[in-house]
């Protein structure tokens, strides 16, 4: 039988499956794709909001992303991942498990195999996982409006909810990379209503039991009030709030830093301030990218590129891509290993990235060859900039970098 002729059926099998309510789920592996952490994906049936949907699990080395998709969606992509980067796929029903895998030369074979115990399929799979912010008893929670006096989390809040979560639990892998957990001070820039200072702290005290000093700064003195009264009724007694810039915090020993959404250019005040600390750890999720973009709007004619850019959406995304990966490349060359990648569904906010640096350790002979690498960076930022007609790159600006030989 053809390839094609096996996907078709298998095809036909998950549809089957799903319209006679036998199915469980289908699991994808064996991938031979780009992304590099990449390692399964799972799908599975939910209901949300009224409507049938297939959810699908992508799991990496260190997180688990969830994208859902309508039913006909679903199947096609299933499909799509089979004929390209994954080479085994089973579906799970309650009768059999059908296994579809890429033999020698690219040749798919299929075979079925009975189940030896029914389990019953549901469709409100969508059972809580175990959270690692647990919400009982979180006076944090109930004040911004997360869950009630009993624990249980508002309706309109499990998005957020989830997302906090979902933070904390990416938190905790990169937390595990420094050395000996050596976490003292701990600085949130740009904190807001401070939904993730709270949950890190929490996180930090009562899951990993360490004692850190944990720092909010916000320039909005109302949300700095808000959240002191938050940090004291909970008896957070090492969580403080600061009012003023970024830009003006006095640095004194930061372990981790995080910046979640702050806006254009706070971002890199983070950063910068996280790198003239000598920060362990440095977590930013970039909000706007106005700096680059204004930059790159100036000579976007003059750009090879400019068939791309003329278009508002695709200037919006190379601005992005340009502003953070130079960021990246900033801090290497101050002596981080980095990681950008999702952290959220771009359903929930296209602002979804992460950029991560992990300081590397230091020795003589590592210190010596990053410095033939740090020539390389340097010309690599010139490149770019160059190609992109941007005259400077605030964070570049910051520490120096653009004067420096
Ligand atoms: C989009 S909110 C995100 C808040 C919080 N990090 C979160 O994710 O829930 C950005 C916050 O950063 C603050 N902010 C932006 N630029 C700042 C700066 N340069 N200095 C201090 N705070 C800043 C804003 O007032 C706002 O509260």
């Amino acid at each position: 039988m053809s390839n094609q002729l096996h996907l078709q059926q298998f095809q036909q099998q998950i549809a089957e499956s799903i319209s006679s309510n036998t199915f469980l789920k289908i699991s994808l592996g064996n991938y031979q794709g780009n992304e590099k952490e990449l390692r399964n994906v799972y799908a599975r049936r939910v209901k949300i909001k009224r409507a049938d949907m297939l959810s699908f699990t992508y799991r990496y080395k260190t997180r688990d992303i969830i994208k859902n998709f309508p039913i006909p969606e679903g199947i096609a992509l299933i499909v799509h991942f089979i004929s390209n980067d994954f080479k085994v796929c089973t579906l799970f029903t309650t009768l059999k498990e059908v296994i579809l895998e890429h033999g020698k030369k690219q040749l798919i074979s299929v075979r079925e195999q009975l189940v030896k115990t029914i389990v019953q399929p549901t469709l409100t799979h969508n059972k809580e996982k175990k959270r690692i912010i647990q919400p009982t008893g979180k006076t944090y929670l109930q004040e911004l409006k997360i869950s009630d006096a009993d624990g249980n989390v508002f309706k309109n809040a499990q998005d957020k909810y989830r997302q906090i979560n979902q933070y904390i639990e990416i938190l905790s892998s990169l937390i595990k990379e420094l050395p000996a957990n050596k976490i003292n001070n701990v600085v949130d820039m740009g904190s807001g209503k401070g939904y993730l200072t709270f949950a890190l702290y929490d996180y930090l005290h009562n899951v990993l039991k360490l004692d850190a000093k944990v720092t909010g700064v916000e320039y909005r003195e109302d949300l700095v009030t808000l959240c002191n009264g938050i940090a004291g009724n909970s008896g957070f007694d090492k969580l403080e709030f600061v009012p003023g810039t970024i830009e003006d915090y006095t640095v004194e020993s930061i372990d981790l830093l995080i910046a979640l959404h702050a806006c254009d250019t706070a971002t890199d005040d983070a950063i910068y301030k996280g790198i003239m600390a000598k920060a362990g750890l440095i977590v930013v999720a970039p909000c706007c990218h106005k700096q680059i973009r204004r930059e790159m709007e100036k000579n976007k004619e003059k750009n090879e590129l400019s068939f791309l850019t003329k278009y508002g959406i695709f200037m919006e995304r190379q601005a992005e891509m340009v502003t953070d990966g130079i960021r990246a490349l900033i801090l290497e060359y101050c002596g981080y290993k980095t990681k950008v990648f999702e952290f959220i569904s771009d359903a929930h906010t296209p602002k979804n990235v992460l950029v991560v640096g992990i300081k590397n350790s230091d020795s003589d002979q590592v210190a010596k060859s990053r410095e033939l690498k740090r020539t390389e960076i340097k010309q690599k930022i010139a490149e770019s900039k160059a190609y992109f007609g941007i005259s400077y790159h605030h964070l570049e600006r910051l520490l120096g970098l653009d004067k420096k030989v």
